[in-house]
């Protein structure tokens, strides 16, 4: 059942360039244009919609983060991320403008499903991205765009958060296309890119075993920190909260301009420190700014292990252990960076003996509010 592999964890990890390649298949024709007919909401509606609001849990929530930054530079159409347990209670302000979007593996979160059903109650209309056919948050929604991981069955989420990421550009796309952007240009070619990511993520998956060997070094501690900036914010996130989950470790992410704000406090000496760094090329400031964060944490003593694409020469001279990934679009980095943390985790659980498919305390979907 796990095809040779210890865990099913590790199988999933491995099926993410498959499932990457399954969730895009169909869904883009030869001349590059999207074709998501599942989304059966009017392309009138569509662009009447005045705001999106994103809701979701835990690690799919980490994907609506790295949407919000997909949807608003694409479409310009403001765009909220919300944890689906929060929603609710805060009386959010939703109308038949508002085009919510639900995003689910499981499909049967109890605080997803509230937070659609809310949001249905106020007019929005809901468009569900889930990986699990017919289950209750697609029965539930206006539309559905489903994710083809195929089960995910790790506690841990892996090939399912790709997906989503994938769905989440692919509706990002989709809107700016219905609606006319000034980015036209820039989301025909993001559509090429994407049609190789499969092959980028393929390619992170063959250079992981220095990573095995940097988290079989660090099974002694109880802390580590990631960081990162614009899409790689969440990516830090998701990485904390897999370490967390998978190796009952303190992890945080932080956000690395909030540093100077609190944060840096706690560095401390040989402190494990994830960097996930943006592009040299797109946004060349954010990486010049990621870089001197680095070199501020190293002086103050902690052990720096950087996640940058290859070529990223600048940030040689300052990372302990260097995590190499292939050059992409800025906004589809999330898809290769976050590979890496993911086998991190694992191999951290695995030696530290901790159960990797079904960690304590946790529940493959979380069915109560
Ligand atoms: O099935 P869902 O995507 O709605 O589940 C949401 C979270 O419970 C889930 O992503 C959880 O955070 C994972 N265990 C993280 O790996």
């Amino acid at each position: 059942e796990k095809g040779g592999y210890d865990y099913f964890m590790l199988k999933e990890i491995a099926e993410q360039p498959k499932a990457v390649a399954d969730t895009l298949l169909g869904r883009i024709d030869g001349a590059g244009s999207l074709t998501l007919d599942e989304v059966r909401i009017p392309a009138n509606v569509l662009r009447e919609v005045d705001k999106v609001v994103i809701v979701a849990c835990g690690t799919a929530f980490h994907a609506g983060l790295i949407a919000k930054y997909a949807i608003e530079h694409w479409t310009r159409v403001p765009c909220e991320v919300e944890l689906a347990s929060e929603f609710r209670y805060r009386d959010p302000i939703l109308d038949q403008q508002t085009l919510v979007v639900a995003i689910s593996q499981s499909g049967e979160t109890m605080d997803t499903l509230m937070a659609l059903r809310h949001a249905r109650e106020q007019g929005a209309k809901v468009l569900a991205i889930c990986n699990t056919n017919g289950s209750t948050i697609p029965r539930e929604s206006d539309a559905v765009l489903y994710t083809h991981a195929g089960p995910e069955v790790a506690v841990a989420s892996t090939k399912a958060f790709l997906t989503q990421l994938v769905a989440c550009y692919l509706v990002a796309l989709y809107l700016g296309q219905v609606r006319g952007t000034k980015y036209a240009d820039e989301i025909r070619a993001v559509v090429r890119d994407l049609a190789s990511i499969s092959g980028a993520v393929e390619r992170v998956l063959e250079t992981m075993e220095p990573v095995r060997e940097l988290a079989r070094s660090l099974a002694g501690k109880n802390t580590v920190l990631f960081l990162g900036r614009h899409v790689g914010y969440p990516v830090a996130l998701e990485g904390a909260l897999k370490l967390k989950e998978l190796a009952y470790m303190h992890a945080e992410g932080f956000a690395a301009g909030e540093l100077k704000h609190g944060p840096i406090a706690l560095i401390e000496d040989d402190l494990p420190v994830v960097v996930v760094v943006p592009s040299p090329r797109g946004r060349s400031v954010l990486h010049d700014k990621i870089v001197s964060n680095i070199q501020e944490i190293r002086a103050r003593g902690a052990r720096t292990i950087v996640v940058a694409e290859e070529g990223d020469d600048a940030v040689v001279p300052y990372a302990d252990h260097l995590i190499r990934v292939p050059v992409t679009p800025t906004l589809l980095q999330p898809l290769v960076a976050t590979v890496p943390l993911q086998v991190f985790a694992c191999e951290l659980a695995t030696a530290r003996g901790n159960e990797v498919d079904q960690p304590r305390n946790l529940a493959k979907s979380v069915t109560v509010e």
